[in-house]
């Protein structure tokens, strides 16, 4: 695993969207691997500044999402597909035929965990994915215990994690209980990944990341097995690493 480690939240943004941008210019038919929550925000930020200035096209790029939470209706203003429109999609020229994510709205779950896999595959899986980490060390809603052979399926997510999500809704009764999430063998597939980690918040599991072997009940520790990883950490989330 490479590691870019970067003052704060601020340079760990610039320097991925760099990264991205770098990627796309150099393949426009780059097919892109994206996460949600506080963590790439900034990066999106970046992304949507640098369309507007420098023009990059997003024309022939395709992108797939990790995760979609299960039950909440695509336009629900917690949905991932709200935040991903709102973070960077209406803000830059791809096509929405190009933009997928799991239909968590669905009443076939489990269909459509299959169908979402299908569509990786026929794209050549991931050319490079962008994850966040977890406090308990989840990737995508990969929670502890999954299986690292795991597809894209359906999960139940963990108190600790509708907890950390409570933020982005009226209270934490209102967060769904379920999500569709790709597996950690679809993580994997990707040819390229890099993981942000930023703040204090993430300081245990940079530790865990660090010291321990490729382990399900830690699920990114997987990405050490993987050829192609860069983490690309800030001060705040190295704190307790000696
Ligand atoms: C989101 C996702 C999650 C987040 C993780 C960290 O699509 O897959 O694994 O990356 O929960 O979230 P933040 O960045 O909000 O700390």
């Amino acid at each position: 695993m490479k590691i870019i480690k970067v003052k704060d939240y601020k340079e760990l943004s610039e320097t991925a969207a760099r990264l991205i941008l770098e990627k796309v210019r150099a393949n426009p038919q780059l097919v892109l691997g994206l996460a949600t929550g506080g963590t790439p925000e900034g990066m999106y930020e970046q992304l949507v500044t640098d369309h507007r200035t420098a023009g990059t096209s997003y024309q022939q790029i395709t992108t797939f999402n990790l995760d979609e939470y299960a039950g909440l209706p695509r336009e629900d203003r917690n949905s991932y597909y709200t935040y991903m429109r709102q973070q960077l999609f209406d803000h830059i020229d791809i096509p929405e035929e190009n933009v997928h994510l799991p239909n968590g709205e669905t009443e076939d779950l489990q269909a459509e965990c299959r169908h979402y896999e299908q569509l990786i595959k026929e794209a050549g899986d991931v050319d490079l994915q962008i994850l966040g980490i977890g406090g308990n060390g989840h990737i995508g809603f990969n929670e502890p215990g999954t299986s690292f052979d795991s597809v894209t399926h359906v999960v139940t997510l963990d108190e600790s994690t509708r907890e950390a999500n409570a933020r982005y809704f009226s209270s934490l009764d209102e967060v769904p209980t379920h999500a569709v999430t790709m597996g950690i063998q679809t993580i994997m597939r990707a040819k390229e990944i890099v993981l942000l980690v930023s703040g204090e918040s993430k300081a245990d599991a940079i530790v865990r990341l660090l010291t321990e072997e490729a382990n399900e009940s830690f699920p990114a520790s997987a990405l050490l097995t993987h050829p192609n990883v860069t983490l690309i950490v800030d001060e705040e989330a190295l704190k307790k690493v000696d």
